[in-house]
């Protein structure tokens, strides 16, 4: 049974309390957790962080932190939440207390284990996105893999918001109109369980993916699409995918222009890119109007051949130097 929110408090942690501390990592510590703390490093971690203890009609429910960090990012530290106090709905409920207390960071990450499935089903849930891995992250000898949420963009109509778990179904309900894939894999439906690689994120994401935004009406609180920027290095690719309902009102462009905005100015980007096929004259349309310029024509070694494919693919290029704020 889920726990109402109104049977947990959340109370910040005091240097006093590291025995407190110290007793609750004894109970939650495991391979995918880590070692449980001992008192002197469960003082540093109360020091260092804004550590709560959130207590469930006064018991130890849960500890959970996170620190702000001087670039202004929020990393969650770690919660865990006592063995007697599972699926009741207690990490959910601090999970929202820290984005809440993070809300004005434009970056929110954390780490897992690979192999923590109920740590990593919640991030998804809540819209982190694994960016990398890494081996013997906290020296345990067992890796790690750090995930990245983002703060919504919004623009006069849109909210763009990270692409979480939950989507899932409607990213592939998108998918099933053949007109929004036709110049992608010619108008076929895709299956709801496509087999992972680079090629899968980029046709059928299925969320959470680094650099994907749900793209939402703010008026009506309408899923329209999505629209991705993909860092690699000094540079984004972009990409947007809208439901046919929400063709001809500019949304693409709208939402393109935030992710620019965003790409150049928080994520420091030199360069960003778009691919279409040449045919495909709605998306260069969109490519023109954000200000990109056509920087090559050329004709790809697809395994499929789509009605146009002899006309090749292009791509648009904008440098940080060219782009005008809008
Ligand atoms: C991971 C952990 C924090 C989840 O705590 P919890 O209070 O049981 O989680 P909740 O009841 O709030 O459930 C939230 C979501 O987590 C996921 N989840 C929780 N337990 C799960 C399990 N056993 N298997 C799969 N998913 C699970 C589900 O997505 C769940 O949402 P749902 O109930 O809507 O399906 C808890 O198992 C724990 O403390 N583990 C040890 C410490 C740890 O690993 N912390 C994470 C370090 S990064």
């Amino acid at each position: 049974m889920t726990l109402s929110g109104d049977k947990l408090s959340f109370v910040r942690a005091s240097p006093g309390d590291a025995d407190r501390f110290a007793a609750h990592e004894q109970r939650v510590a495991n391979r995918l957790y880590g070692p449980p703390l001992d008192r002197e490093a469960c003082a540093c971690e109360i020091a260092d962080n804004a550590l709560y203890f959130v207590e469930v009609e006064g018991a130890l429910g849960a500890t959970a932190a996170w620190r702000l960090r001087d670039d202004g990012s929020a990393y969650l530290c770690h919660i865990a939440v006592d063995p007697d106090f599972r699926r009741r709905g207690v990490a959910r409920a601090a999970m929202h207390f820290l984005l809440e207390e993070a809300r004005n960071c434009a970056r929110i990450d954390l780490v897992t284990h690979p192999d923590n499935a109920a740590a990593l089903a919640l991030y998804r849930s809540l819209g982190f996105a694994v960016e990398s891995r890494k081996e013997n992250h906290s020296g345990d000898g067992e890796p790690r893999v750090a995930m990245l949420r983002r703060k919504p963009l919004a623009t006069s109509r849109l909210l763009l918001r990270a692409v979480t778990s939950s989507d899932r179904m409607d990213l592939h309900r998108l998918e099933q109109d053949p007109e929004v894939m036709r110049h992608l894999n010619g108008g076929r439906p895709t299956p709801l369980e496509p087999h992972a690689g680079a090629e899968t994120e980029f046709l059928m994401p299925r969320g959470p993916e680094v650099g994907l935004w749900a793209v939402v009406e703010r008026q009506t609180d309408r899923l329209l699409g999505w629209v991705s920027l993909r860092p690699e290095g000094n540079v984004g690719d972009l990409g947007y995918r809208f439901f046919r309902e929400a063709w001809g009102r500019g949304f693409a462009t709208e939402a393109a222009q935030a992710v620019i905005a965003d790409g150049f100015l928080e994520l420091g980007l030199g360069r960003i890119t778009a691919e279409t096929m040449s045919v495909n004259i709605a998306s260069r349309r969109v490519m023109q109007r954000l200000g990109m310029r056509c920087v090559r024509t050329f004709i790809a070694d697809y395994p499929d051949k789509l009605p146009g494919s002899e006309q090749g693919d292009v791509e648009y290029a904008l440098l940080r130097e060219e782009w005008i704020p809008g």
